[in-house]
């Protein structure tokens, strides 16, 4: 059974291997992912495509501000397993992507992809011409969806995250912690 569902831990393996496979080890030197490295998605909106427990596509979307005082979303990356592109699934995904994101309240999408495919979701150019990224990328390659309508209206300015940082172990406390302990062993018991 084929069912678009929220992103687990245990799903995240499976999930770098499929971006692996669509885009190889260059996908880290994106433009986007300048929007995304350090931070989480933003809630309810990392989801999977789960074919019986086999993860054959995922999306994410991330906090951002589309200029100053201004919340949206960056979509991406989006991709299919190889195997099963051209038989809906990204569309379907899209589709339950950009639905969630309106039902939680956001108000608008941005992302950097290929016009031909986004604008049948109802994405354009046209609202991202005085809005920059953080690094090089095509302009006629940044697209926005107002899910609100107006929501991008005098937009300016360069894009930034703004989404939580992800929770990393402080190695430092990892080491002070380990020491204290191997002292706290060498004490001569009394
Ligand atoms: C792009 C991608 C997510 C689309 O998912 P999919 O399941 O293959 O697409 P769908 O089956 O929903 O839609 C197929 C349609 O999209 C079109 N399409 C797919 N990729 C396209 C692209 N890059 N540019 C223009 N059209 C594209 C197909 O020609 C087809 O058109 P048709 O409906 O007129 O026949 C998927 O092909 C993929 O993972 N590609 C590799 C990774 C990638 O490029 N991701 C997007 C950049 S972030």
């Amino acid at each position: 059974m084929i069912t678009i569902r929220e992103e687990i831990f245990r799903d995240v393996e499976a999930r770098e291997a499929l971006l692996d496979a669509c885009f190889g080890p260059t996908r880290f030197q994106k433009t986007c992912e300048r929007l995304r490295e350090g931070r989480v998605p933003a809630d309810g909106l990392s989801l999977v495509i789960d074919r019986d427990g086999e993860i054959i596509g995922t999306v994410r979307l991330w906090h951002i501000s589309a200029g100053p005082n201004r919340p949206a979303l960056m979509l991406g990356p989006i991709a299919i397993d190889p195997s099963v592109q051209g038989l809906g699934l990204g569309g379907k995904l899209m589709r339950e992507a950009l639905t969630r994101a309106a039902d939680l309240g956001h108000k608008a999408v941005l992302l950097v992809g290929d016009a031909p495919y986004y604008e049948r979701f109802g994405f354009s150019a046209s609202k991202t011409g005085s809005l920059w990224l953080p690094g090089p990328y095509e302009r006629n390659r940044f697209l926005a969806l107002e899910l609100d309508a107006g929501a991008l209206d005098g937009a300016r300015g360069l894009v930034s995250a703004t989404g939580a940082f992800e929770q990393k172990p402080d190695l430092g406390a990892l080491v002070a912690a380990a020491a204290q302990g191997a002292l706290a062993g060498m004490r001569p018991a009394l």
